[in-house]
């Protein structure tokens, strides 16, 4: 079974979950009812993935209890604003068929459309948890400063701090402050996204020392550093294979092995928050 994390509102979260970005919307109820009988109890979708019916088409035919199954959504960028935030969240849990979500996120630090920016969105999401559509709320793709805005406006910190992170682009800079700030880490794209690492030699080496795949070194690595992850797969024998990621230990010499290979921002494969601007 996956280890829990204690979240700093005191919930809890599976370590290891299904991650269903890029999971075309007619084959999402299929993916997460494979990933439920392998043994998930965590999916992370997101109002952009326009996915969140099969998510809960998925929950709601697997006989599994409401409190059995870990459910995170994420604002979409064009809902920013106050009320609209609010809206959203009530149109997501409509498409899931849920009263609540476990987490919700702000997916993106983006103005809103009428010149306020993510503090006001924060404020919404605190108030959507107080309601209790949401049992715990937090942010992704969040910079330094951006924590810091809505930590300094209103004294909350977000349970989590969703970010990309593998080993060519380890990110850790954010991924400290996130710690310090005290939200826990959630790791996006921990294979890379294709980006090379499940090939990487250094890679390849260490899953045929220990007998695993390239995928399961990957997610060892992110569970040790303690951050909570979710690979996507389409495919039940990975979906399968990434779950069984937990039965063995990677020693110092490894780690180390796999930090040398952080190329910095060269190794991002999504956008840069600094940078990102766009609002559909
Ligand atoms: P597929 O869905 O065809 O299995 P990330 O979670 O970092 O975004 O990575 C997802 C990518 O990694 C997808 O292209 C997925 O392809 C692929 N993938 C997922 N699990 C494995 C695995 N165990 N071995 C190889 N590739 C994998």
């Amino acid at each position: 079974t996956t280890p829990r994390i204690t979240l700093n509102d005191g919930t809890t979260i599976p370590q290891l979950g299904l991650g269903v970005w890029q999971v075309p919307a007619d084959e999402t109820e299929r993916v997460v009812s494979e990933a439920l009988e392998v043994g998930y109890r965590h999916v992370d979708t997101a109002q952009m993935y326009g996915n969140e019916a099969g998510v809960g088409a998925a929950i709601a035919s697997s006989g599994l209890a409401r409190s059995d199954v870990y459910v995170t959504t994420k604002l979409n960028n064009n809902r920013h604003d106050r009320a609209d935030a609010k809206d959203s969240l009530k149109e997501s849990l409509d498409r899931l068929g849920l009263d609540r979500v476990d987490l919700f996120l702000i997916h993106w630090p983006l103005p809103t459309r009428y010149g306020g920016d993510f503090v006001s969105t924060w404020e919404a999401l605190l108030e959507l948890r107080e309601e209790g559509l949401t049992r715990s709320v937090g942010v992704s793709n969040f910079q330094v400063a951006h924590l810091d805005r809505v930590v300094e406006a209103t004294g909350e910190v977000p349970a989590v701090n969703q970010v990309e992170a593998h080993p060519y682009f380890a990110n850790d800079e954010v991924r400290t402050a996130t710690v310090r700030r005290g939200a826990h880490v959630e790791a996006w794209s921990p294979l890379g996204q294709g980006g090379g690492e499940l090939d990487d030699p250094v890679v390849t080496a260490l899953a045929e020392r220990h007998g695993k795949t390239p995928a399961q070194v990957l997610l060892r690595w992110a569970l040790d550093r303690g951050d909570i992850v979710f690979p996507k797969s389409m495919r039940k024998e990975r979906l399968a294979q990434n779950f069984d990621a937990l039965d063995f230990g990677l020693d110092p010499d490894e780690v180390a092995s796999l930090a040398a290979l952080d190329k910095g921002e060269a190794g991002r494969q999504g956008p840069n928050p600094d940078t990102f601007d766009w609002i559909p």
